[in-house]
Order: C-alpha cells, then structure tokens, then sequence
C-alpha cells in the first residue's frame, strides 16, 4: 500500500482536444509540464494537434526539442547562450530595449517575439514605439547580422480576476498597440492569453495562438466556469492504514491538531504534507469509497480523516481525481491550482500513468 499519484492518458488526452477546440495553441509546458512529465505531456499534445510550445527554461526547451523535432519551441526567459538557440531553433522573448541595446550583436539568426510589458510589470518593453525601434534598427543591419523577428507577445496579469477593470485595460492597451505596430510589421506569431483569457474571449483579433497551461493539465482557471470546461485526469489517492476510536476531549495530532468534540472515529492515512498536500487543504474532505469525509488533520506522511463504520484498513482515500477536483479546492482558497499540482512529491508517491492499451 502506498500512495499514488495516477494520470490517465486518454482524460488527459480528450480534455486537451475539448479544451483546444481547433484553436492554435502554444501549449505552456513550463515546469515539467506543469508536473504532468514533459514527455508524457508533449506526446499527448502533439496528438491533439499542438505543434507550438513554451517555457521558461533553456534545458527543458532544449529537451522539448528532442522530443518535437518540428515544434516552434518559445522560451518566455531571456537567456544568453545564443549558440544553443541558434542550434536547436528555440525562439526566444525580447524583453526590453535595453537587452537589445546590450546584445544585438549577438542575437543574429537567434528568432525572437518582441514582448510588451503591459500591467503585469514582470518583463517586457515599456511601450510600442520601443518595440518599433528595435524593428527598425534591426532592419537596418546587413542580413548576415540581423535577428529574426518573428512574433510579439505580452501575458495578462489579471484575465483570472473579476470584478475589477485592470484587465480591460491590459487587454485594450495591448490590441490597440497591436493594431498600430501591425501597419508596419508582419509577425508570424502573435499571443498574449492564458487560460482564463482564452476561455473569457476566446482568440483575441490578430492572434495566431493562445497560450494556454493550466486549463491543457485539467483545471478551470476561474471558478463560474461549468465544470464541464475540463476534466481533470489526475488522481491523488492514498489509504487507511488503521481506523481508531477517539474519546471526546482527547487531541490527536501534533500539539493538539484537532480535539475531538464527541466520541469519533478516525482513520489513519498514510499521506501528509510531505507527500505535496497542501496544509490548507486539511480544512476540507477527502472521498472514501465514494463519500465524503473531513479531514481533521495533515501531517508530513500522515492525515487523520473522521469516518463512519462503513470505513476499515485498506480502503482507498481519494485526495483528487475529476469528482473531488484541484479546482474547487483552489476556488476555495486552498493554492492555485498549478502551487497544488507542482507540490506533490513525486519522489514519495508512486507515479503511474494508465495507458489505453488499444492505442498504446
Ligand atoms: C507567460 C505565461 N504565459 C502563459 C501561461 C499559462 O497560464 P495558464 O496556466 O493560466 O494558462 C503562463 C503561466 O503562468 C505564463 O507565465
């Protein structure tokens, strides 16, 4: 007995095609694909069709490479080793005037998307008449010495908040210089929206992609979305190691975790905190043969969960799976969906992906 974290191939495979729809993504794989394996994650994109992806490390774009020969491969990070993107054909952000200023003798032959910076502060250059300055002296060189400007590109700080205007106004910010620098430049690629963008508009004017990771993993990006929107293909599962009765008024935990108000009966668990499970998770339940119990307390390798009589040693302790999602979790304040899916620990939980062996 141990605990598991399990993908299934085919959800995870129908929720990207359903999620896509035909639109042309550049699937965000930062991360180890989110946690998901980037082999794994690769392949089954590429069998829904995606031939564009993205990240924020050289390595692992490196590595996307070996696996998608033909894949346009975008790095959101600016790195300098311009002999490795040249030699693997990685495309690669240009986030400020002043990168360019430093490095244009460099950057020959190396493909770049030109990026904004817009609300989110995080990178990119201040304004489009920059961008258009960088367009210009760079046409300008001889050939021989030019990058290759390919695409533009910004990210929207606030698609997944509500009720708030500031993504309004990124999003206007952004397509109105979009329009402008179009008058006088062609780019091949033009992307700006995560998940929550693309669900809210989907492909914005002049776009060629979205690009989009966390809604490709399983999981809606803001909570009024039907839960139909995705499905999520991972399950988190442990088990019941011992049942015990607990007198009211006797603690159980670490430095009195939970008191017990009545007389109760516990069950034992073997998954903690230190298997990824987040601490705030503890304040909700779990799924014991298809019903819900609370959980009364989380540690490193252990959880108590209060159960009934129906419950005994060995049953099956689901944490996560499409009935008891990641989402609603976040949605209730527990960690965004992607801090839960990179924290589980994937050195103490037994990994498996289930194949359908018809197609495998
Ligand atoms: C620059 C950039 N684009 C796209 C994404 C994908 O966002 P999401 O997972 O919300 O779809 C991310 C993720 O953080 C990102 O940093």
């Amino acid at each position: 007995m141990t605990a598991k974290w399990t993908v299934n191939q085919r959800v995870f495979q129908n929720n990207v095609t359903s999620v896509i729809n035909n639109t042309p993504v550049i699937a965000v794989v930062k991360n180890n694909a989110y946690h998901f394996g980037l082999q794994f994650a690769i392949k089954s994109f590429q069998r829904s069709g995606i031939t564009a992806f993205s990240t924020t490390k050289l390595e692992e774009a490196v590595e996307i490479r070996a696996l998608a020969p033909d894949a346009m491969i975008f790095l959101m990070n600016p790195v300098t080793e311009f002999d490795v993107l040249r030699a693997n054909n990685i495309h690669m952000t240009l986030p400020s005037l002043s990168f360019y200023k430093q490095y244009k003798d460099d950057l020959y032959d190396v493909h770049l998307h030109l990026e904004f910076e817009n609300l989110l502060h995080r990178s990119g250059f201040k304004t489009f008449e920059e961008i258009k300055i960088v367009i210009d002296e760079n046409n300008s060189r001889s050939m021989l010495k030019q990058a290759r400007i390919v695409g533009l590109w910004t990210h929207f700080g606030y698609a997944d908040e509500f009720d708030i205007e500031e993504y309004e106004i990124e999003k206007e910010q952004w397509l109105k210089g979009l329009g402008w620098l179009r008058q006088y430049y062609n780019f091949k690629y033009i992307h700006s929206q995560n998940s929550a963008s693309y669900m809210r508009d989907g492909l914005l004017e002049n776009h060629t992609h979205a690009r989009i990771g966390i809604a490709l993993y399983g999981c809606r990006p803001y909570a009024s979305l039907d839960e139909n929107v995705t499905t999520q293909s991972l399950k988190v599962s442990a088990n019941v190691i011992q049942i015990r009765d607990i007198n009211q008024g006797e603690s159980i935990g670490y430095s009195f975790a939970y008191t017990a108000k009545d007389n109760i009966r516990i069950a034992v668990v073997d998954i903690g905190y230190g298997d990824g499970i987040l601490r705030t998770r503890s304040k909700y339940d779990c799924l014991i043969n298809g019903k819900r119990y609370q959980i009364l307390a989380i540690m490193m390798s252990h959880m108590f969960v209060e159960v009934d009589s129906s419950i005994n040693p060995q049953d099956e302790v689901i944490l996560y799976s499409n009935d008891i999602r990641i989402d609603t979790f976040t949605f209730k304040g527990v960690g965004a969906n992607s801090e839960q899916l990179s924290a589980l620990n994937h050195q103490s939980l037994k990994k498996e992906y289930e194949y359908d062996t018809k197609i495998y």
